[in-house]
């Protein structure tokens, strides 16, 4: 008989929502998640306007939130920065870092990504840090370097204690939005990689979160790995019944065996 570990799905709604669509989505998932089992977590990433939405009509219920990245800065004359204690003053719990999208399309390199890690450990936030190698990369065999590269940066800067914080999340950049999802082998692969990085850091326990178009029918398999502690949902986390059908899928494994 084992047990296996507590599950974590979280959305990372991306730059989708507005406000009367947020209300019915936020709403509906509050609701949806009750009915869960005590061994899911849930949480969802939204747009930072929407923190304030988010916490209206989050607050007491299953479901956490935070944002989908914050300023590597503290403080001061940075037009259109947002510093992590700032989302923190809206009730967030969660903040995403080193997004792929962000690393692609915004620079951002491994070691503005640990800053942003710390910044969000110093507001009291939990940062998933977002790790994945592209297809080229994974067809040169260069997966477990880039994925190690990527992990090792952050853990460098971070004492075990506050490693021990992070939630991570493989998110190979071939997966994302592709309707193409790794198959739960090849994530189960990475993540027993990367839970021996952790472990070597004294952070074993870190929830590894898979993400790369998790959908409601091979959200089981993949949660089913033992590596696997969850998922990051991005486009069917925009839908009630598919968010909420995938934290059931975790919840329908994470129960006593
Ligand atoms: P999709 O679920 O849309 O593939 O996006 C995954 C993702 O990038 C979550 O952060």
């Amino acid at each position: 008989m084992s047990k296996q570990r507590a599950k974590l799905v979280v959305g990372n709604w991306k730059m989708h929502g507005r406000l009367a669509e947020n209300a019915v989505l936020l709403e509906a998932v509050a609701q949806g998640a009750g009915a869960l089992p005590e061994s899911v977590r849930v949480g969802v990433c939204v747009p930072f306007p929407y923190l304030a939405q988010a916490q209206a009509l989050l607050q007491g219920s299953r479901v956490t939130w935070g944002a989908q990245d914050v300023s590597a800065l503290t403080e001061g004359a940075y037009t259109g920065e947002v510093a992590a204690p700032m989302v923190a003053d809206f009730g967030s719990s969660l903040a995403i870092v080193g997004h792929s999208e962000r690393r692609a399309y915004h620079r951002e390199s491994a070691e503005l990504v640990a800053v942003k890690a710390q910044r969000v450990l110093e507001a009291g936030l939990t940062p998933i840090v977002c790790l994945g190698e592209t297809a080229e990369e994974r067809d040169a065999g260069k997966t477990e370097q880039v994925v190690g590269e990527q992990l090792d940066t952050v853990l460098a800067k971070l004492s075990s204690g506050e490693a021990a914080r992070l939630v991570v999340a493989y998110e190979p950049v071939w997966a994302i939005g592709s309707g193409q999802s790794a198959t739960a082998q090849q994530a189960q692969d990475v993540h027993a990689f990367l839970r021996a990085r952790l472990v070597a850091k004294g952070a074993g326990e870190v929830p590894l979160l898979y993400g790369g178009s998790v959908k409601p029918d091979n959200a089981e398999e993949l949660f089913r790995q033992p590596d696997i502690d969850g998922g990051l949902i991005g486009g069917a986390s925009l839908h009630d019944q598919d968010f909420l059908a995938i934290c059931g899928a975790a919840g329908a494994v994470s129960v006593t065996q």
